[in-house]
């Protein structure tokens, strides 16, 4: 890992924290040129600022304003100041509950990644595993994309297959799900960092890592 420079991580949650768990198990691994520069939350309590917490990682709740869903805008300003004043190169969505616009995708423009857990773009927007066992699929997943202005609309970058099984709940496909999401985000994470993915509008690609 020598000589590159380690990519900053900036992620942004409100719920329990598991991928930002898994991504932290990545950085520490010291496989990767990548660390978690600061963990935000629009939830005081939320689990993952006290995961982040409980490994020694930097982490502040910031209040997000008067609206549900999206932050108001001295919100966001206070949100872009604080990823840029820790440095962070790229902004990580790990289940942050509001949606982020104009000026925050202005400031880290083509460095927003999102993890959302279907396979995009079938089952957008909330309880994506209950929408996929209603709809009755066989198949769903999770899908790690660049954030746009849209409702996880943003260009692909990688997903993972889930199967779904006869015997399932929404709380059983959740939680395999999730065990999918924390393998993907990391690796994804991880090839951004190494440089290893080429961006050409909404189509993505691999770099082979030069042999030898
Ligand atoms: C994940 O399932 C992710 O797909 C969604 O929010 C959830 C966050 O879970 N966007 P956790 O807080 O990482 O456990």
């Amino acid at each position: 890992m020598g000589n590159i420079p380690k990519t900053r991580l900036g992620i942004l949650g409100s719920g329990k924290g598991s991928n930002m768990a898994a991504i932290a198990e990545a950085c520490r691994s010291g496989q990767f040129p990548m660390e978690i520069a600061l963990v935000l939350s629009d939830i005081e309590d939320s689990g993952i600022l006290a995961r982040a917490r409980e490994r020694g990682l930097p982490a502040r709740f910031i209040a997000p304003g008067r609206f549900r869903t999206k932050l108001d805008e001295e919100a966001e300003r206070q949100y872009v100041q604080t990823l840029q004043t820790a440095r962070v190169d790229l902004v990580v969505l790990a289940g942050f509950m509001r949606i982020l616009k104009g000026e925050f995708l202005r400031a880290f423009p083509q460095r927003v990644v999102n993890i959302h857990p279907s396979l995009l773009p079938s089952f957008p927007g909330l309880e994506s595993w209950r929408q996929a066992l209603d709809y009755g699929v066989k198949v769903t997943g999770c899908t790690v994309h660049l954030a746009d202005p849209g409702i996880d609309t943003g260009p692909i970058l990688a997903q993972q297959t889930v199967p779904v099984l006869d015997d399932d709940t929404p709380a059983t496909l959740h939680e395999r799900i999730q065990q999918a999401e924390r393998v993907l985000y990391p690796a994804t994470l991880a090839a951004l960092a190494q440089g290893n993915i080429r961006i050409e509008g909404r189509r993505t690609f691999r770099i082979a890592p030069p042999q030898g």
